[in-house]
């Protein structure tokens, strides 16, 4: 149960990791009957913003302490089941303890903490205002730390466990091992795995899907590829895939995709070729606003049109992922700036009456690699970096032609062959070339040049949210600036981009 937690996500891909299937759902959205349908094997109150001794601040319902499951509340989680089942808890008086802390041992060793205090003590990661001031009858200590004299607590006999500080986070060295003890207390067999996660998906899609037919929109990356394979495996042709080619995709994008649908996993593709549609819609424009708008609507159309081609199909695959599912716990509310309108089909499915497929659900980003890896997709594939819907169209900054296109296209190859050359592709989470609008002098052998300056782009992240530039070498550099302008006509200077995010962001546009 979610209550609002920065780190609640992290609560599930730990579990996850260790094979264990679990689902978040915000406080606001579990109630009695929900609770009984779902039949939960065990359950985890997170952390969250609120304070318990406020009125009306967020409660789980008693139900949970009644179905005879190991509970583990953890930070506000913690704090909430003890004022529930008969304890106290104080706001904050000074005892506040925010970051690195350590706790010691108390009392006698539980199962819930095997494979802990094997030096000492222990390092976790708190982040506390309130304070439990007196437990609820049948709980005990088990560990404490200088800050919260009840960091780790527990009723061995009801397999309840309140903890203080937060396990789930990297702060927490050995947290993993706290909640696989909790796991295992909870007896789970740890056996959730892709290959599993593969044989059910399939029987689920059969089931949805039954005899009809099935359009994805396909646009080579790792989600609607997964997608799609799975699909394919569970429904073979009554799946057909679109692709649509703007014209904006990298070099030897299309081919690539085309060739690995197609020949090898033998689905029905339709490659929609629509270059000149959208290069002559564009054509003029430089407003990255009505770029990425005037490539959406059209995506949107020629993917209607060719969709219609299928004939009769019902069903929409879509590769949404599970953080785009997690319907998450806002104390904040409003509306947030629109940074940047980015490209999807939403409001597709209903446009067009058909129901949707989402096989992917359930699965975090690095699931899907791994469901990928299962189905036998190339790793090559799986592992390559994000590229946006628009395309070239937001590295081309400024109007965009069929020429600067083909430089772009070109300078691109080159560093991403570079970048793989010098094995530092898997380090980077998204790396490319973007055409800069402005022509610069040069010399080169004995002649003036008059051309294009280019911006190299190389970022980490987790999750594109927030970034940092790569920072190569200088040789590197220096070496990649040199094979650009020797192999690309058209550039005669190269930059390199060390913005990062924020206050830039990871494309130009
Ligand atoms: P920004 O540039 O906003 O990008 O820092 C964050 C991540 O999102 C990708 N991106 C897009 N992906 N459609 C997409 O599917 C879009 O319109 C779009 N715009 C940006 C970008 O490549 C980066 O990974």
């Amino acid at each position: 149960m979610d209550f609002g937690s920065q780190v609640t996500q992290l609560i599930a891909r730990r579990l996850r990791e260790l094979n264990v299937y679990c689902e978040i759902h915000p406080f606001n959205a579990v109630d009695e009957a929900f609770l009984d349908a779902f039949e939960p094997q065990a359950v985890i109150l997170s952390g969250g913003p609120a304070s318990v001794p406020d009125e009306g601040s967020p409660r789980p319902p008693m139900r949970i302490f009644e179905l005879e499951v190991p509970v583990l509340g953890i930070c506000y989680g913690q704090q909430v089941m003890m004022q529930m089942l008969g304890g106290e808890v104080l706001r904050g008086d000074g005892t506040a303890e925010f970051g690195r802390a350590y706790v010691e041992p108390e009392g006698e060793a539980t199962d819930l903490l095997r494979g802990w205090f094997l030096e000492g003590r222990e390092q976790v990661w708190m982040s506390h205002g309130d304070h439990v001031s007196k437990l609820a009858p049948g709980f005990a200590v088990c560990g404490t730390s200088p800050g919260a004299p009840y960091a780790i607590t527990a009723d061995l006999d009801r397999r309840f466990y309140a903890v203080q500080f937060h396990p789930e986070v990297h702060h927490t060295p050995n947290g993993k091992t706290f909640l696989e003890n909790f796991l295992h207390i909870a007896g789970f067999a740890g056996d959730w795995t892709m290959g599993a996660y593969r044989e059910e998906a399939i029987r689920l899609i059969r089931e949805q899907v039954g005899d009809q037919k099935v359009i994805c929109g396909l646009s080579g990356g790792v989600d609607s590829s997964v997608a799609a394979v799975l699909i394919h495996e569970a429904i073979g042709d009554q799946l057909t895939c679109v692709f649509v080619d703007h014209g904006l995709l990298r070099e030897g994008e299309a081919e690539q995709v085309v060739t690995m649908f197609r020949d090898h996993y033998n689905m029905p593709l339709i490659h929609a070729q629509e270059e000149d549609l959208f290069l002559d819609a564009l054509e003029g424009v430089s407003d990255p606003e009505v770029k990425r708008k005037t490539i959406g609507k059209l995506f949107i159309d020629v993917f209607q049109k060719h969709a219609a081609e299928v004939g009769g199909a019902t069903f929409l695959a879509q590769g949404t992922l599970y953080p785009d599912v997690i319907e998450s716990v806002s104390f904040s509310g409003g509306p947030s700036v629109t940074i940047k309108s980015h490209h999807n089909v939403g409001g597709l499915p209903e446009k067009m009456g058909l129901k949707l497929v989402e096989p992917l659900r359930e699965l975090f980003k690095d699931e899907v690699r791994a469901l990928g890896r299962e189905l036998g997709l190339p790793d090559s594939f799986i592992g390559r970096h994000p590229f946006p819907g628009p395309g070239l169209a937001i590295r081309c900054p400024g109007e965009i032609t069929r020429e600067k296109l083909a430089i772009l296209r070109r300078a691109d190859a080159v560093y991403i062959d570079q970048i793989r050359k010098h094995g530092l592709y898997d380090e980077i989470w998204q790396a490319f070339v973007a055409l800069l609008p402005v022509r610069t002098v040069g010399v080169m052998g004995d002649g003036r040049t008059y051309d294009y300056a280019c911006a190299m782009r190389a970022v980490t992240s987790v999750d594109g949210m927030t970034a940092d530039y790569y920072p190569f070498s200088h040789d590197f550099l220096g070496e990649t600036a040199t094979r650009i302008i020797n192999e690309v006509r058209g550039i005669n200077r190269v930059t390199y981009d060390v913005t990062s995010k924020p206050p830039g962001t990871i494309e130009w546009e």
